[in-house]
């Protein structure tokens, strides 16, 4: 399938159509990614399919998004296989999306989307594309999982969308990450220690 965002819709709703808040979660932070690309990077379409996709890893129960990842050899973190089976959701995505899409059409464009997939949930190895930024910033500042969030958090920046979206995307996620530390803290849980790592360009 070639990529583009009618597609992405039918692949969005080929493995979320049971889970109408998920399907309409993808849908506000492909909004709020649109508004992202215009702003900081450009290529609108790109940054809307990867958005649409980037939850199609939570149609999976925990232990299939393991036994994937495991058969397909993706590296995993301790974090991930004792603490968060969950976390693997977007790694897990991103072997769905190359179900879905034809790399040979577009090669570059499909790598860029697969690692915003695969990456979305705490970063990956290696630096951060503008691509990855965006739907890393989308996901976090929507503004329903803003509300769901609002009782832990410390921090009333993160209900600032319309403000989020014109800052510097570091900044923003820098300002992401310290929140999810401080809510994860107030639960008594352990954080992925992979978002220590997010912005970091030596990994
Ligand atoms: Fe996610
Ligand atoms: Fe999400």
């Amino acid at each position: 399938m070639q990529l583009t965002i009618e597609n992405a819709e039918k692949v969005l709703k080929k493995y979320l159509y049971q889970d109408k808040n998920k399907m309409e979660h993808s849908i506000r932070v492909a909004k709020i990614s649109k508004i992202l690309a215009e702003k900081h990077h450009g290529l609108v379409d790109e940054a809307i399919i990867a958005a649409l996709l980037h939850d199609i890893g939570k149609s999976m129960v925990k232990s299939k998004m393991l036994e994937l990842c495991a058969i397909k050899g993706v590296i995993l973190y301790d974090f991930e296989i004792f603490e968060s089976l969950e976390a693997l959701h977007g790694k897990a995505g991103a072997i769905l999306f190359e179900r879905e899409f034809n790399r040979e059409l577009q090669p570059e464009k499909f790598d860029r989307i697969k690692h915003a997939i695969s990456s979305h949930v705490a970063g990956a190895d290696g630096l951060m594309s503008d691509l990855d930024k965006i739907i890393y910033i989308a996901d976090n500042i929507e503004p329903e999982k803003i509300k769901r969030n609002e009782s832990t958090t410390n921090n009333n920046l993160l209900s600032k969308t319309e403000e989020l979206v014109k800052a510097d995307m570091d900044e923003c996620i820098k300002i992401i990450i310290e929140d999810k530390k401080q809510r994860a803290q107030a639960k008594g849980r352990i954080y992925n220690p992979m978002l220590d790592n997010m912005l970091l360009d030596d990994r």
